[in-house]
């Protein structure tokens, strides 16, 4: 089968073309390189010595995508590219708009237009937003609380109504929770090049001494230890749930929506106490202000995609916190 990954050069896009090329899929990507380098597809045909076709472009160029499909046999289609920092989305909602709903729409037409119908999203676990209660289901209601969330939210309308329109279509919304760690050699993994928002990628900075200290943000939370309590799960376990995706998606039609988490919650302090002492390192911290917007708590019922998928996240926090700084060093000494 050959798949098309829009979004295939960036963190979560190229664990899962890895996955893909280990299992005997073709791959074709997509990507305009707005959050990640050209290098990482060579990186991705070093770990798996095979071949990938690589198209530099935007999923919004409506020329571009069809001359994809006009040359490409495409099977069916992993759409991963969009703008993902929820901060930069308050500030710039209509880059955010733009780019996520354009992208996802010029895609599913061009999808449409060639008869390919088979499509896995990446949604957010953001899309439950103040969860009523844990763990989180996939019927539990769902609302957001930034721009970001609200084109995941969005985009997942627009995805129910193309089935209900033409039940041809076979989709698998895929809402993940925190997505941390690095593949094994530490040849790809999460490279933001600001300044990271997100938690793993702030305790690396601070380990390599890039960043002075972390700060955590709130311990007054009803939490195990007052910090944020969230899913962490490992990047390459997350991968290969698209692929457990794709081949239910390949045996059904409709719609239908995962989430992709272990279930287990840990608390910022469990991470930077377990990342210290897996890497014996020094991550500086001080406890100030919550962030705003931040929920004390969110983790998976992961049940479903366990049931449905027949997939289960197998790693745990000492590979995801291993692997996060395995990637750093690795690439900080080249
Ligand atoms: P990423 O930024 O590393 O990867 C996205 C890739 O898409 C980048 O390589 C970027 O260059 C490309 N891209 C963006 N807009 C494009 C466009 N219009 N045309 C072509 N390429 C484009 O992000 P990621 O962490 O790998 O996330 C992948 C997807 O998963 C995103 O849709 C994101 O919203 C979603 N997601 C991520 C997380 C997370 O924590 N990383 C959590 C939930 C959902
Ligand atoms: C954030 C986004 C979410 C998105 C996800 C993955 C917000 C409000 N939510 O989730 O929509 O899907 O990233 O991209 O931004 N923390 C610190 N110090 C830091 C950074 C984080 O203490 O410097 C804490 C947070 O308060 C939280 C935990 O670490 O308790 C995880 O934070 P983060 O990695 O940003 O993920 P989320 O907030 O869960």
């Amino acid at each position: 089968m050959k798949i098309l990954v829009t979004g295939g050069c960036g963190y979560i896009g190229s664990h899962t073309c890895v996955e893909l090329l280990d299992n005997g899929y073709e791959v074709v990507i997509v990507d305009n390189l707005s959050n990640s380098k050209r290098e990482v597809v060579d990186k991705i045909k070093e770990i798996t010595n095979k071949d990938l076709t690589f198209y530099e472009g935007d999923v919004r160029n409506q020329e571009l995508m069809e001359d994809i499909f006009e040359r490409e046999n495409i099977d069916a289609v992993i759409h991963f590219a969009g703008y993902k920092a929820v901060g930069e989305s308050v500030q710039l909602p209509l880059k955010y708009y733009r780019n996520n709903l354009d992208s996802t729409l010029t895609l599913c037409e061009v999808m449409s237009k060639y008869n390919v119908k088979k499509l896995v999203f990446s949604s957010s676990a953001t899309v439950y937003g103040s969860p009523k209660s844990l763990p989180i289901k996939e019927d539990f209601p769902l609302s957001t609380t930034n721009p970001y969330g609200s084109t995941k939210l969005m985009i997942e309308n627009i995805l129910k109504d193309l089935v209900i329109a033409d039940n041809s279509w076979s989709i698998a919304v895929l809402r993940y929770f925190n997505p941390i760690g690095a593949h094994s050699s530490g040849l790809i993994g999460e490279d933001p090049n600001d300044i990271p928002n997100n938690l793993m990628p702030y305790i690396v900075k601070v380990a390599t001494n890039e960043l002075e200290c972390l700060s955590v943000f709130g311990n007054d939370y009803d939490t195990k230890d007052g910090t944020g309590v969230r899913d962490y799960i490992h990047v390459v376990d997350l991968s290969r749930g698209h692929l457990k995706a794709l081949e239910v998606i390949n045996k059904t039609i409709g719609i239908d929506y995962y989430n992709l988490g272990t279930g287990k919650g840990y608390s910022v302090l469990e991470i930077v106490n377990t990342f210290s002492k897996v890497n014996n390192v020094k991550v500086n911290y001080k406890i100030v202000g919550r962030r705003p917007g931040d929920i004390a708590s969110c983790y998976a019922d992961p049940s479903y995609a366990k049931e449905k998928l027949g997939w289960v996240a197998e790693k745990d926090i000492v590979d995801m916190c291993r692997d996060a700084y395995n990637f750093v060093i690795k690439n900080k000494t080249k």
